[in-house]
């Protein structure tokens, strides 16, 4: 454990000196997590959370059909914590950075300590100029940011001072698994992604957000779906691409914004350091899942459904999603990231 965090530590100071230091004045590279409010959060099934005036398995709020929303809606809504409340049958990486909707039951997120305001939508890609919906109600990361403009910012910014938030995206997932078999140049096509998505990120910077954490591929050529294919979509490379494209693009951002901070989250590196030392956290199995993950007494009876041991000890919940073991993982070492500035 020691050791996987003193690692981590030590990529994050080679991503910063390689690659945001001299880009951004040192003094801005600093997160100070401490100091933050809230997270204000977009993205897909990996970060979506649901809410009561959201879509179940899908949303906090509304869906594309139902994409306005007023003030009353918003500040009413509650996150919901339990077996379907997130993609993962349990809090996911968001809800254990902050701590909120972390508990059983119903949240509101103006009660917590650290505000979680996630407008992550599962499913998502970031636009239909390059991948088509999952669902016709699913909302693209470029639509939950417009969204979120229009309806959600003038509300929220009295509640979280856009000064005290931290915005957090973890996106691209589905854009990577939905592409793997285009026939196209891999990573001019990212380029062209990100560049989508950080338009958006232009969005939020216009509304006065300036701090950005933006979390990088997973090792998905390894997730159960893929593992010991010969073939596997994506395959490592264009995983490693996206997430070349991915930290370029957010040093260009850093680059052109003087006073921005944005750092990327190698979740990449660190879930595959888990995936490689799985018993230190605790976890037998990495290749594959246990069948019965979203049965309601799976918790104590998964022998039932052929699984040798509890969900906890799975990387993998599904095909591809991670459990919330493994997200409550990520989520520690990500914090202690974000402290260490
Ligand atoms: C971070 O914020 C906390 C709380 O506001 C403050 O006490 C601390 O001095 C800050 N740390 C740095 C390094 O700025
Ligand atoms: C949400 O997902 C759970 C678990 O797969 C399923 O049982 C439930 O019916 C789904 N809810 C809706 C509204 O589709
Ligand atoms: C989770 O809570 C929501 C909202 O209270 C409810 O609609 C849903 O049925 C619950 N799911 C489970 C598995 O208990
Ligand atoms: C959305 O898709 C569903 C199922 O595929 C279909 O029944 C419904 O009519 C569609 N809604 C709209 C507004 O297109
Ligand atoms: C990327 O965008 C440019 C400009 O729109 C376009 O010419 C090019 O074909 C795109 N590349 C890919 C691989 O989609
Ligand atoms: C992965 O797929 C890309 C695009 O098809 C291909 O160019 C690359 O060689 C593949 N890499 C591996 C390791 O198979
Ligand atoms: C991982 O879990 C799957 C599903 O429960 C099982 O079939 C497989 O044998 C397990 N693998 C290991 C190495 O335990």
């Amino acid at each position: 454990m020691l050791r996987s965090t003193s690692n981590l530590i030590l990529t994050a100071l080679a991503l910063a000196s390689g690659i945001t230091a001299s880009a951004v004045p040192r003094s801005t590279e600093k997160f100070n997590w401490s100091a933050k409010k809230g997270l204000l959060a977009f993205g897909d099934s990996y970060t979506y959370v649901q809410g009561t005036h959201g879509h179940q398995n899908f949303s906090f709020i509304g869906d594309q059909f139902n994409y306005a929303y007023d003030e009353k809606t918003l500040l009413s809504n509650k996150i919901v914590q339990n077996q379907t409340g997130t993609a993962e049958g349990g809090p996911n990486w968001v809800e254990y950075l902050t701590g909120c909707g972390e508990q059983p039951g119903l949240t509101s997120p103006r009660t917590c300590k650290k505000q979680l305001w996630d407008f992550a939508f599962a499913g998502a890609d970031i636009s239909t100029e390059y991948t088509p919906l999952h669902h016709n109600f699913t909302v693209s990361l470029v639509n939950q940011v417009k969204q979120y403009a229009e309806y959600g910012h003038s509300t929220l910014t009295r509640l979280l001072p856009t000064s005290e938030t931290l915005v957090a995206i973890w996106i691209g997932i589905n854009d990577v698994g939905d592409s793997a078999k285009y026939a196209v140049n891999f990573p001019d096509f990212y380029a062209n992604l990100t560049g989508t998505l950080f338009d958006s990120v232009e969005t939020l910077y216009d509304l006065g957000y300036r701090s950005y954490l933006v979390m990088n591929l997973p090792p998905m050529d390894r997730d159960p779906s893929n593992v010991g294919s010969s073939l596997p979509t994506p395959n490592a490379t264009q995983v490693s691409w996206w997430n070349e494209a991915l930290t370029g693009r957010a040093e260009k951002f850093g680059k052109e914004k003087k006073d921005v901070e944005i750092r990327v989250f190698d979740a990449h590196e660190r879930l595959a350091w888990i995936l490689d030392h799985p018993a230190e956290f605790g976890i037998v199995n990495t290749t594959g899942y246990c069948a019965g993950y979203d049965q309601p007494d799976i918790e104590w009876n998964y022998r039932a459904y052929g699984c040798p041991t509890p969900l906890d000890e799975y990387f993998w919940y599904n095909t591809g999603h991670m459990t919330s073991h493994t997200h409550r993982i990520l989520a520690g070492e990500l914090e202690a990231w974000l402290m260490k500035g």
